[in-house]
């Protein structure tokens, strides 16, 4: 049986089953006062109700009101640290006293807080606060979210991590892909020397990787390459490690400094280069010539208050393919939503409306491997999609600051 959604305002949306650049990111179809009909979980028709054929016509059991809303692809998060415990408000409240994150980082705080709470965390907890986040996704949109270990940082640590994600999944309303991040920083018992961080990356190849690869616990590797973290040899050296064992990689690039990241993630054939705040020239013209996706994150240069945002027109105008993540953790962005995130690459990295819809849907889709599947409304795709109180797409950065989903479809059922 097959469900008709009527009573549209607008249907805004990327087209493809593969990643869009350039102008392309621009190039939306919209359809006013269409029809959407899905069977089997997935869309069967996207157009003009007269135009839908007598056999899908026949099929269809069931009928919902729209009222007027606009439909969007559900939002693909592809850039997550939602498996961590505790929370960093009063970091936070410091940084709004002026201290910076590195300072806090190396005063003990930073990402090392985290690890403190998530270590003492069971797996169960750590799946509840998994899922409590990615109810609050959906309320926002999402439908697929990619979600990183890293606050593990020890074999045991790292799998309980995954293995809350494996859990939550089961219960979740937005889709979870897993990435192990075991190289998000040096764990506080291997700070002291250079034997000792040596000795770390020596886990992480020799025991963490394999046994998430044994278990199935990850899709992705990815390593966060930058100065008093990775060195751009230890991230190449863990990629490769990943990707013997099937991991495809990914990688923190270029965020705080400029280490060469992009050039390394390109020359990896990552799946992407996330954050990039500090990329170079050079770097720009790498990811443009490449598949690997420039992962923004604009929130994260709005909650630390600064001024730099990634090139996200150059990188664009340069023809690389952009993807918006939210960055989700408890130290640098504190927020779910992929709208907020939306508003800040329009109004902020001077992305427009249709770029910034494409790089929150199908490109996002594109870097996790799965825009065959999601990403974008069209027959033969999974009915992920969100409908909008709204007249037409515009006003998802237009009317900005409230919350404009009203539904959330995520494989044929509504999640919200
Ligand atoms: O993406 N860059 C490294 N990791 C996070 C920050 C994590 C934290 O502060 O807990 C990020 O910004
Ligand atoms: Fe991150």
């Amino acid at each position: 049986m097959a469900l008709l959604i009527r009573n549209l305002s607008q249907i805004a949306t990327p087209l493809g089953r593969g990643p869009l650049r350039g102008g392309a990111m621009r190039a939306l179809a919209v359809f006013d006062r269409p029809v959407i009909v899905i069977r089997d979980s997935r869309f069967a028709f996207v157009g003009r109700e007269a135009d839908i054929d007598a056999d899908l016509r026949a099929a269809i059991g069931d009928d919902f009101d729209a009222r007027g809303a606009t439909a969007v692809p559900g939002f693909i998060d592809s850039h997550t640290h939602i498996p961590f415990a505790g929370y960093r408000e009063t970091e936070f409240n410091r940084r709004l006293q002026g201290e910076t994150y590195e300072q806090i980082a190396a005063s003990g705080g930073g990402i090392a807080s985290s690890v403190h709470a998530t270590r003492r965390a069971s797996q169960e907890e750590l799946a509840g606060n998994i899922l409590a986040r990615a109810r609050t996704m959906a309320r926002y949109g999402t439908t697929t979210a990619e979600a990183k270990s890293g606050y593990g940082l020890s074999v045991e640590g790292e799998l309980k991590q995954l293995r809350a994600i494996r859990d939550a999944s089961q219960l979740s309303p937005v889709r979870l892909i897993p990435t192990c991040l075991a190289a998000h920083d040096f764990p506080p018992e291997s700070r002291s020397s250079a034997a000792a961080r040596r000795g770390y990356v020596s886990t992480i190849i020799g025991e963490i990787l394999p046994a998430v690869s044994e278990e199935k616990l990850a899709v992705f590797c990815d390593v966060f390459v930058e100065r008093g973290a990775f060195s751009n040899a230890e991230g190449d050296a863990v990629l490769r490690a990943g990707a013997a064992l099937g991991l495809v990689p990914r990688m923190h690039a270029d965020e705080l400094s400029d280490t060469g990241g992009a050039l390394l993630a390109a020359s990896l054939g990552c799946a992407s280069a996330d954050h990039l705040m500090q990329i170079s020239d050079a770097g720009i013209a790498a990811l443009a010539a490449s598949d690997t996706v420039a992962n923004l994150l604009p929130a994260t240069s709005f909650f630390l208050m600064s001024e730099r945002y990634a090139p996200a027109r150059q990188l664009i105008d340069a023809g690389a393919i952009v993807s918006l993540s939210t960055d989700c953790n408890p130290g640098t962005s504190m927020t779910e939503s992929m709208p907020m995130v939306m508003q800040l690459a329009t109004l902020q990295m001077k992305m427009t409306v249709e770029e910034s819809l494409t790089a929150a849907t199908l490109n996002g889709a594109a870097s996790l491997q799965v825009a065959h599947e999601t990403g974008s409304i069209e027959s033969g795709k999974r009915a992920d999609l969100v409908l909008l109180d709204a007249p037409n797409y515009l006003h998802l950065v237009y009317h900005f600051g409230v919350n404009l989903v009203v539904k959330v479809m995520r494989d044929g059922a509504w999640m919200v």
